[in-house]
């Protein structure tokens, strides 16, 4: 059996009350249709998508990631029947076997493994029509499949249906497997007589019924799979299950959580085992985690890649950065995009970075800020070191050789350079490059008053 999938995502996502269309929304890091094509991909000859609004936005986003599309264009929403109607050029012409598998755009959490028990139960069959339904807590704002005497009479939206046929709970998902051969006549011969006064896809079922074709229905066992986002409390609601099951992938596969249910683990993050995630951790975007690493509590890390042995303290904010092996980083540091750390380098508590590459071994222990910075291997910052990188104008570079010693307090005001095995002296301002093997101090001579305390009229016991 032949296979043409068809996503149906030119609605107006009104109820999202969203400049952005709802099938790019994200859940668990990536966007509902994203995951949508992920899982019928696998089981998909040709895959054609119906958009309206959103078909520009659309077409530059899917293009690099998804080449092979077939996009359509619905001018006007007209309900999801006429949608499928503007996508004849993908399924006319077909012959008896070729099955067009539709899918409302609405589906984050539907899995390859449903889809292909889907497929298999109605290639047995070969029905007209088979209808993939699902039995929620709540059926509400689905529409009800019809039941008569054991025999499906047809589906009846929400808006349309009668106080009787609202206690249905078997709902239908808005997947189906059509006999592509048989669909261009029944879409033609659609009516908008209903509450929406849209052409609905869901008549369509109950006509061929009527028509004494075979119409079969498959119910997934888990209804989570079928679940739709029409609002952002689905959206929440469905986030909510992917991470979840993503966690328990990744606990399965050997990573540890302390109280897993405060993790947030997006889809998108890879996570070696040995890994330990501390409550409230959260990895976000495109992650790498290497083994035997520990995220302590609170932290959050965004397209991140740690490397094996590395200890992240509670409360670190980490974006596009790479962290070399056995390196610890925090508490409290805010690590900004391009922060390249070597292996065994430390960044203490209230260290800030940005564009700074920090070779292997550099401890950058407390209270710092890094900007626009190349520090080589073996240096140590000391507390409260900046790097003025920014003239009000420009941003400029600051370069730290290796086996360098900056004091404390020092301010480094770029362009500006420490050779090898320098050293700057505590509370020094550097504006001229420090050679090689040197000393480079700025401060000014200390004095000492003697009896400063009797000068001002006060007392001073130290008989000495
Ligand atoms: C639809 C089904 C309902 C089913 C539910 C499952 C219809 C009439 N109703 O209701 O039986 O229980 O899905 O989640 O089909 N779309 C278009 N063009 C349009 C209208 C919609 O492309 O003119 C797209 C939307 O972008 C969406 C999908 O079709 O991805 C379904 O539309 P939506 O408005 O979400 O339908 P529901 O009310 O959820
Ligand atoms: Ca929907």
């Amino acid at each position: 059996m032949n296979t043409t999938v068809l996503i149906l995502a030119a609605g107006d996502s009104t109820r999202m009350k969203s400049s952005l269309a709802k099938v790019f929304h994200p859940v668990a890091g990536l966007p509902i249709l994203y995951r949508l094509l992920n899982s019928t991909l696998p089981v998909s000859d040709r895959t054609g998508i119906v958009l309206g609004r959103n078909f520009e936005f659309a077409k530059a986003n899917l293009s690099s990631r998804f080449p092979d599309l077939h996009l359509f264009h619905q001018q006007h929403r007209l309900g999801t029947g006429h949608a499928v109607l503007q996508a004849s050029d993908l399924f006319n012409n077909t012959d008896a076997d070729h099955y067009l598998l539709i899918l409302p755009g609405d589906l984050p959490l539907l899995t390859t493994d449903t889809l292909r028990k889907f497929i298999r139960d109605t290639k047995q069959a070969k029905p007209a029509c088979s209808i993939l339904a699902f039995e929620p807590d709540d059926p509400s704002g689905y529409g009800r499949l019809v039941v008569d005497n054991g025999k499906f009479t047809g589906i009846v939206e929400e808006k349309d249906a009668d106080t009787d046929q609202k206690r249905i709970r078997t709902v239908n998902s808005g997947v189906y497997l059509m006999q592509a051969s048989l669909l261009d006549t029944y879409l033609n011969r659609l009516e908008n007589t209903n509450a929406q006064k849209e052409y609905y896809l869901t008549d369509i079922p109950g006509m061929m019924q009527r028509d004494g074709r075979n119409v079969v229905v498959h119910t997934a066992p888990d209804a989570n799979d079928l679940m739709g986002v029409n609002n952002r409390i689905q959206l929440a609601r469905a986030d909510q299950i992917a991470v979840a099951r993503h966690r328990n992938k990744l606990m399965l596969s050997g990573v540890t959580m302390i109280s897993p249910e405060t993790v947030r683990v997006e889809e998108t993050v890879q996570v070696d085992p040995d890994v330990e995630l501390h409550p409230n951790s959260q990895l976000l975007g495109h992650c790498v985690i290497r083994s035997h690493v520990t995220i302590g509590s609170g932290s959050i890390l965004r397209d991140t890649q740690v490397e094996s042995h590395v200890r992240i303290l509670p409360y670190c904010v980490i974006e596009k950065s790479v962290i070399g092996s056995h390196s610890q980083v925090g508490p409290m540091a805010h690590l900004r995009p391009e922060t390249h750390l070597g292996s065994n380098v430390k960044v203490g508590n209230f260290v800030e970075s940005k564009k700074a590459r920090l070779g292997d071994g550099v401890k950058a222990s407390h209270l710092s800020y890094l900007g626009d910075t190349e520090i080589g291997s073996e240096t140590n910052i000391g507390a409260g070191t900046i790097t003025c990188n920014y003239d009000g104008e420009q941003k400029h570079l600051t370069r730290i050789g290796h086996h360098v010693f900056i004091g404390s307090d020092t301010q480094l005001v770029a362009p500006v350079s420490v050779g090898d095995y320098s050293y700057v002296g505590a509370g020094s301002t550097i504006t001229k490059d420090v050679p090689a093997c040197a000393l480079g101090i700025s401060r000014s001579k200390q004095t000492n008053i003697p009896d400063w305390p009797r000068k001002k009229g006060k007392k001073c016991n130290n008989q000495n």
